[in-house]
């Protein structure tokens, strides 16, 4: 299949760029499709660690085409700068690197008025990276937001839509009790990493297509997880992005029917950052037990991970939802130390027993997970000469492709590039999900 598309099946930091990395070797074009500088994609190879916010993880390999697509927004001095960061790694990136036309910019004063909102709403807060993110796509959503191609004006004409922002902008933030940004600095900031960014600037979709005449190989590179979906995830404690199989279409340009595989990256235990329910949290020992094994740190904030254990209600929702096709299976040395294993097989809300993720977050809220217990494997699965998986820890990921109705095809083992191995006892089990059984939520 020349189109790959590769999902967050949780709430982010499943490790997707591991597995994007590990694609992209046979790969001609890697393309991020939605979201901005809230994503943090980070790849070790040889112990060096490698961190993405912006670019696509892709970068790595000098044959891969980078691409930014129409349905992410970029801050533009952000990207600049961790361009920066990749050429001082001595990355050739020219050449490598195209910008589409239709990508809306997270301009300064989105990033401040994140964090204002923010601050404003306080425990109520959604915990958002504060990278500008909700502000910019609101600007979007009401016609009102600029767009890279806008970077492509006359340089009055950009100076004076610029201007005209970023006096919106401080209105904006003096609502908020922020204080205001310097308008000429800022609009001579912006006017600086428009010119390093300019001839990268593109239809990208045209890319594409002549790249599916060619037959090319494509790799979609989600960001977040498809439960910080805007539609299909824990409203409103998600991003405001479509990181789902629809959000790569409209992302991308790309037809529907140019995918191919749909690649879930699933953790074998579970991890939220911000708030919002995460009915299989474990907020005692063991889950402080698995943030330090698992340096479950925020990528992009620092911010501590919330932990707990695999959730098989909510996976075999976010397999149905983006027909995955297969699945990988990331951070199982994680697990390596545990006596037992809990995995979360069902809800009980109320008196109904469900068996898919309720839409309705405050019936989330009232779900209580149904725990089978695992015994622990013991052993370190991490070890440079492994080509199979300990007993224990392959009944445990072939329980998981039992709950969540897909074949898990790789399984990572640890941060560095080589640390995986194929997982082939179930080849025969297809994609298709689980049949709904069970009561339904509502
Ligand atoms: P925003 O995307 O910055 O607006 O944040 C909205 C929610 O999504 C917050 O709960 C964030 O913690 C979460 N979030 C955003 N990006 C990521 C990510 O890349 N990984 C994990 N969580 C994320």
């Amino acid at each position: 299949m020349s189109v790959s598309l590769i999902i967050g099946g949780q709430w982010g930091d499943e490790g997707k760029a591991k597995i994007i990395d590990y694609l992209a070797r046979d790969a001609d074009y890697v393309v991020r499709y939605q979201g901005g500088a809230n994503a943090g994609h980070t790849v070790v190879v040889d112990g060096k660690r490698f961190a993405f916010h912006l670019l696509p993880s892709g970068l790595l390999y000098p044959k891969v085409t980078c691409l930014l697509g129409g349905g992410m927004v970029i801050d533009p001095i952000a990207l600049s700068k961790e361009i920066d960061g990749v050429v001082a790694e001595g990355i050739e990136v020219k050449g490598r690197i195209l910008i589409s036309e239709q990508a809306h910019l997270v301009l300064p004063y989105h990033v401040l008025v994140d964090g204002a909102s923010e601050a404003k709403l306080g425990a109520r807060s959604i915990g958002t990276t504060r990278k500008g993110i909700a502000p910019a796509y609101t600007d979007k959503a009401s016609r009102r937001g600029v767009r890279v191609g806008d970077f492509l004006r006359s340089r009055s004409e950009l100076e004076q839509l610029l201007t005209q922002k970023i006096r919106e902008g401080n209105k904006a933030l003096r609502q908020l009790g922020a204080s205001p940004l310097p308008v000429g600095k800022t609009v001579a900031e912006l006017l600086r990493v428009k010119k390093r960014l300019e001839p990268m600037i593109t239809d990208t979709r045209l890319t594409l297509w002549s790249a599916l005449d060619k037959k090319k190989d494509i790799l979609l590179e989600g960001a977040q997880g498809s439960l910080l979906d805007i539609d299909h995830g824990t409203f409103p404690y998600v991003t405001s992005s479509n990181p789902t199989v629809g959000g790569a279409i409209v992302g991308t340009g790309l037809p529907a029917h140019a995918l191919g595989r749909v690649i879930g990256i699933f953790k074998a235990y579970c991890t939220r950052v911000g708030n919002g329910p995460f009915p299989t949290e474990d907020v005692r020992k063991k889950g402080d037990q698995i943030r330090k094994l698992g340096g479950e740190y925020g990528t992009t904030t620092g911010r501590a991970r919330r932990c707990g254990w695999f959730d098989a209600v909510a996976a075999r929702t976010v397999v149905r939802l983006n027909g995955i096709t297969d699945v990988a299976l990331t951070k199982l040395d994680v697990l390596d130390t545990f006596d037992d294993i809990k995995v979360c097989t069902s809800y009980r809300c109320g008196k109904k027993r469900l068996e898919y993720f309720p839409n309705d977050v405050r019936a989330l809220e009232r779900c209580k997970p149904h725990y089978e217990v695992m015994p622990g494997w013991k052993e370190t699965t991490n070890r440079a000469d492994r080509a199979e998986l300990p007993a224990k820890a392959a009944a445990y990921v072939g329980f998981l492709e039992e709950l969540i109705g897909c074949r898990i095809d790789l399984v990572s083992l640890g941060p560095d590039r080589n640390a995986m191995i194929r997982f082939s006892s179930r080849r025969d089990r297809g994609g298709s999900g689980v049949p709904l059984t069970g009561d339904l939520p509502g």
